[in-house]
């Protein structure tokens, strides 16, 4: 199978040019095998990769102009010559590796943990099943960044609006029942690009290997902005 993959040592002084390869493939071959395979044929190729199973979100790449993780990607899924770039919009560190720097603090940004007024109890903070549940599909999110390095209000403003990522955890910890501090949460989101520069284009679901919806979530922190206003 052919791929057509993407090179760049910025140490080098060479320009950014796509490299060509030839992998013979097998039954239920991933791209991150087909990635492997590659640095087997030629070691001085870089690319992120650890736990293999969809997990740790490590290797996060843009495979025919979408962005997906190899490791859950099957190969028979994708056109050929299949196309592998590093994420757009982020600085390329070598080949497939980006500096993910940028992402990570607007996570930190939105301080992710539970905060509380009250004292926190000995054992436990309950909470009863039903609140439980409305976690579901917030925190199963793997931080691999496919979201937030293909939303476009991301690229253009990556210091400024938070991202989908990090806007997903930031409702995550809204709509915990043990958090008590909503109103510095939402303050904190208030003017025209932390949050209100999603567009609701909607890329950020598309590309979630996880399933996730961010857009929904950034509809409910907005919703809840607008109640908190009246
Ligand atoms: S819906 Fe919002 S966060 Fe998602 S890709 Fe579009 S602009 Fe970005
Ligand atoms: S929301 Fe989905 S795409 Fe975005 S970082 Fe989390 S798991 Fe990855
Ligand atoms: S290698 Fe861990 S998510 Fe793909």
């Amino acid at each position: 199978m052919k791929f057509r993959v993407y090179r760049y040592d910025p140490e080098s002084g060479q320009k950014p040019h796509m490299q060509d390869y030839d992998i013979e493939t097998f039954r239920g071959m991933m791209l991150r095998d087909a990635l492997k395979a590659i640095k087997a044929q030629d070691e001085t190729f870089a690319f992120r990769h650890s736990c293999g199973e969809g997990v740790c979100g490590s290797d996060g790449v843009n495979v025919n102009g979408t962005n997906k993780l190899a490791c859950v990607t099957p190969i028979a899924d994708l056109k050929e010559p299949v196309e592998v770039r590093p994420f757009p919009g982020r600085p390329v560190i070598r080949d497939l590796v980006v500096d993910m720097t940028q992402f990570y603090e607007q996570y930190k940004a939105i301080e992710p943990w539970l905060k509380r007024k009250e004292p926190t109890p000995e054992q436990e903070i309950l909470q009863s099943p039903a609140d439980r549940d409305k976690l579901d599909g917030l925190y199963e999110c793997i931080m691999c960044g496919c979201c937030s390095t293909f939303c476009p209000s991301f690229w253009w403003n990556p210091e400024k609006f938070l991202g989908p990522q990090a806007l997903l955890s930031a409702w995550r910890f809204l709509a915990d029942s043990r958090d008590q501090a909503k109103d510095e949460r939402l303050d904190f989101l208030e003017g025209p690009y932390k949050l209100f520069r999603c567009h609701s284009i909607m890329n950020c679901v598309e590309v979630c290997p996880k399933g996730l919806n961010p857009t929904k979530a950034i509809g409910h922190i907005k919703e809840l902005m607008l109640k908190k206003a009246v």
